[in-house]
């Protein structure tokens, strides 16, 4: 409750999900109809799994920071994202947009999640069950200095509201990307541009067998429609993008010993 409320330039969208091959090649099908070309290329990048934020920079300076709340408006979190060292506190260069949303996820690196629950564990307090969970309490505190110690990261993975001088960016998203990395933004280094449905069906092959060695966690991967101009034709659908899909890993399996099991009516 003691969070302000934002109200987002433009809202946040979440994304439809695919969980097989099949699903992926009739997204690409039906997207290729859609903009009228097979010829499509898409911007491969990882699912982190962390929390959708909105940071609006003005002249360069980072003003205002929102979480995704349910997409039209959120919270109020500058001053804890201003403690994040991967989040500059102003863009670098000069061609940057007057103003500029840029949307991205912030997430807990494995080796500061174990280091926190670790201390936690010593201090006999309860560990955060997953590193998700852990930036999301660690965003929310009324005390950024406690943020600050939390070592959360950031990537950026989109734009929102962009207008005034140089608000003309580049025609494709992943030149995009490229260019926020210009201003000093950091951007997923798993980034891959793909020109076929194979390369993004490997690409998420090869993401997923590497998963326990990437130093943050993630559950699938999303495939977006890189030109923007077909972007904008092929639209959204209520709350999601029908350019961009997320494609999710199969749940982890475990194996237990079930030692008991309680019956109630
Ligand atoms: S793009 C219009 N890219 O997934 C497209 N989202 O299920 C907006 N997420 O709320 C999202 N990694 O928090 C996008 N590389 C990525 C992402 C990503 C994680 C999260 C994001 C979003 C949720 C939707």
């Amino acid at each position: 409750k003691s969070f302000s409320q934002i109200t987002h330039l433009k809202p946040m969208l979440s994304l439809d999900n695919a969980f097989d091959d099949d699903e992926m090649s009739d997204f690409v099908r039906k997207l290729s109809e859609r903009v009228g070309r097979d010829d499509i290329a898409f911007c491969c990048e990882p699912k982190l799994d962390g929390l959708a934020v909105s940071l609006l920079y003005e002249n360069g300076l980072l003003m205002r920071a929102a979480t995704r709340g349910d997409g039209l408006v959120g919270e109020d979190i500058t001053s804890n994202v201003k403690t994040i060292a991967a989040i500059p506190l102003s863009l670098r260069g000069e061609n940057f947009p007057s103003t500029i949303e840029i949307r991205g996820e912030v997430f807990m690196p494995f080796n500061a999640f174990n280091r926190l629950n670790d201390t936690a564990i010593e201090h006999n307090e309860k560990p955060f069950a997953n590193p998700r969970n852990a930036a999301a309490g660690s965003l929310r505190q009324l005390d950024s200095k406690v943020t600050a110690n939390r070592g959360l990261s950031f990537y950026a993975y989109s734009t929102g509201v962009v207008t005034g001088e140089n608000s003309q960016l580049a025609p494709s998203h992943y030149a995009q990307l490229m260019q926020l990395k210009g201003w000093g933004v950091p951007v997923c280094p798993e980034i891959k541009l793909v020109n076929s449905t194979a390369s993004m069906l490997s690409y998420y092959q090869d993401i997923l067998s590497r998963r326990s060695e990437l130093p943050y966690e993630i559950d699938g991967v999303v495939n977006k429609l890189d030109e923007i101009e077909a972007q904008l034709k092929a639209g959204f659908v209520a709350k999601a993008p029908r350019w961009a899909i997320a494609y999710k890993f199969p749940a982890q399996e475990e194996m237990t010993t079930l030692l008991d099991v309680e019956y109630q009516v």
